[in-house]
């Protein structure tokens, strides 16, 4: 038998020896006993991160839905697959059945065949966390379409840029979407981005908030109509172990968002093998990952992962303060959680209130606590452990990337004993190395370092869409025969790993990553700015938040320059998205730039972290003077 389920610290050393000292062996073990199959794979693993290429169970062929679903029929038909909270907690909750979700997914997939839909094709998703976008994704699965979901957050301008690189041709989306009082027009938003998709031919619409909308004749459908004619069956595709299975945005360092791409097999084996262990989830679980299924924690460990155990997975379309900020105890309380697993910036936000928002509240039923997307500061550990775990249940600071599909370093709970803010020790089958700046790996305790894996593990993104070239120059160039992760490390005295956060100029605010480059270009767009760099600094309850250089055309222009941060404001929110908003904003005459041109971030970083004791040798800068008249004018 293999060892799916890992129970004790001795298992977890065994196992984890085992998965290095002989991958193929392993993970064909894993792959064999836990899924469902149509053909077995010829080939566990090749891999070459030179070219790079990976491939995981070549030749075998299967269909991810039947793994999340038509197998659990026989035994769990009955079971609740999703529990659907809406944002308004007056509104019933939704209990949806595995027979169910089933019968909801063949549905859809029928309505995409009816659309022209084929294998291979890219369906792009915007919309809120409504029970239809789970089973949007897998209705894709179904088919054989590549899906690529766009967190409903992003601008007209975001999407049209994603649905554009990745060529869409159909668009899933809603009129609306609830966000505790307000509520956003999405189907305004896609219209405007749709302006720009010449590609696109179809829109389907789900209804969720009732507002009156434009629907263009020959493209819109609403969607509820199409899926009651559906057929309730539908043949799911025979995928290969290595077909894409879907597409997902991240932010880079420079230049547009990287799509990259998942395939079917390994992804599949990794998100469900970690979810098990990493949650130790058991069959009676009701397990909620408070994520949004725009972003890969949502896709692994709301959707896939946990339908491929048979699990109970909480959807959750509200935020944290509506009604008030007990809503998330509330709705442990409600559907008593087993395990709960959110971020570290909602922690923090949740941390700021009255503590009777928690107290009043029974969260007894909490087994494992999760924390992702950011490093999880101490205090906010602390508070997370004393009051909503009670000091009973574990934490499992998880780290992880869009590109690794899967949880990489984390404590097992009730195995791994924890300590606060470090994500301990890699998962089964992770190898990660230290190396310094000249590319030498550091070996031994108490050091620190870039992160890098490297050996491929199952779920490791394959390329980036339409630009392989650009996957090899940012994750297997630095580093020879290595994935770089874009963090830093640190491994202390026992060989935990602490992750100290990015060494690139990606910034996580609030748990999402944003790149400089897009909200750089869509503050150069306001006419009157001539120039413009971001960084981040320390927030208390962001993690980070954005502090903008910006030059004007015109200097001692007589603007008022209160009114022109908010344009630059509402011109980010256009662009990009509210998320990327800049909290400070100081007009400045010059940027600090080396002799080659590029602009020097780390001293812009220092100065906006209010740190400039230490700015390091300024004098090769191409205009040293600027640095002074920065500080001065800081903000
Ligand atoms: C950061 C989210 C510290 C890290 C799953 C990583 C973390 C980036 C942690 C990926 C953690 C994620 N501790 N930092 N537990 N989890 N990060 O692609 O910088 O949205 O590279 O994937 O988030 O963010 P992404």
């Amino acid at each position: 038998m293999s060892n799916y389920h890992i129970k004790h610290l001795e298992e977890y050393y065994q196992v984890y020896r085992k998965s290095v000292r002989n991958p193929e062996a392993f993970w064909e073990e894993i792959a064999e006993e836990h899924f469902v199959w149509r053909k077995r794979w010829d080939n566990v693993l090749s891999w070459d991160f030179k070219k790079p290429e990976i491939k995981w169970f070549e030749g075998a062929k299967l269909n991810i839905t039947e793994n999340c679903l038509d197998r659990h029929l026989p035994t769990r038909g009955d079971k609740t697959a999703i529990i659907f909270e809406p944002n308004n907690p007056k509104e019933e909750a939704l209990h949806i059945t595995y027979r169910q979700l089933h019968e909801r997914v063949c549905r859809m997939a029928n309505v995409l065949l009816d659309h022209g839909v084929k294998k291979g094709d890219r369906v792009c998703i915007y919309l809120p966390m409504i029970p239809e976008l789970s089973v949007a994704l897998l209705a894709c699965a179904r088919i054989g379409a590549i899906h690529s979901v766009v967190f409903a957050g992003f601008s007209s301008h975001a999407l049209a840029t994603r649905i554009n690189d990745s060529d869409c041709k159909l668009v899933i989306t809603s009129d609306g979407s609830f966000r505790g009082s307000k509520s956003i027009d999405l189907k305004v938003i896609v219209d405007k981005a749709l302006e720009g998709c010449p590609g696109v031919a179809n829109v389907l619409v789900v209804k969720r908030t009732g507002t009156k909308i434009n629907m263009e004749p020959a493209r819109d459908k609403w969607l509820q109509p199409l899926l009651d004619e559906a057929y309730a069956d539908c043949v799911a595709e025979i995928m290969d172990a290595e077909d894409p299975l879907f597409i997902l945005y991240t932010s880079g360092s420079t230049g547009t968002p990287k799509g990259m791409v998942h395939t079917t097999a390994g992804y599949m084996v990794y998100t469900a093998y970690t979810f098990k262990n990493v949650f130790q989830y058991r069959e009676h679980d009701v397990y909620w990952c408070t994520a949004d299924i725009g972003w890969i924690t949502g896709h692994s460990y709301i959707v896939y992962g946990p339908l491929a155990n048979g699990a109970t997975t909480l959807m959750f379309e509200g935020v944290p303060s509506y009604p008030d900020f007990g809503r998330f105890w509330d709705v442990i309380e409600k559907h008593k959680v087993n395990q709960f697993y959110t971020a570290p910036t909602a922690i923090r936000a949740l941390a700021k209130e009255k503590l009777e928002y928690l107290e009043k509240h029974d969260l007894s039923s909490l087994k494992v606590l999760g924390s992702v997307g950011e490093p999880i500061n101490e205090e906010a550990w602390h508070w997370y452990n004393n009051n909503v775990g009670k000091k009973n249940s574990p934490i499992v600071d998880t780290w992880w990337q869009t590109e690794t599909g899967g949880i990489m370093i984390t404590p097992i709970p009730y195995v791994t004993p924890t300590t606060p803010t470090y994500a301990t020790l890699p998962f089964i089958g992770i190898q990660p190395v230290l190396m310094n700046e000249n590319a030498k790996e550091i070996k031994g305790n108490q050091v620190d370092g870039r992160l890098c894996i490297k050996f491929p593990w199952p779920s490791i993104a394959r390329t980036i869409w339409g630009n392989h070239d650009r996957y090899r120059d940012t994750y297997f160039t630095a580093y020879e025969n290595m994935y770089f992760t874009g963090d830093g490390a640190l491994r202390d005295a026992v060989g935990y790993y602490r992750i100290t956060g990015r060494v690139d100029d990606v910034i996580i605010v609030s748990g999402h990553n944003l790149g400089t480059a897009p909200i750089e270009d869509s503050i150069n767009e306001h006419p009157a700015v001539a120039e413009s760099a971001i960084v981040g600094f320390p927030h208390d309850v962001k993690g980070n938040a954005l502090y903008g250089y910006v030059i004007l055309k015109e200097v001692g222009e007589s603007r008022d320059r209160e009114n022109l941060r908010k344009e630059i404001n509402q011109q980010i929110t256009e662009h990009v998205g509210p998320i990327a908003k800049l909290d400070k904003i100081q007009f400045v005459t010059g940027l600090p730039k080396t002799r080659s041109g590029k602009i020097m971030r780390r001293i812009l970083r220092k100065i906006a972290s209010n740190d400039t004791s230490n700015l390091g040798d300024t004098s090769t800068l191409l205009n040293p003077e600027i640095v002074q008249e920065i500080i001065d004018n800081a903000l």
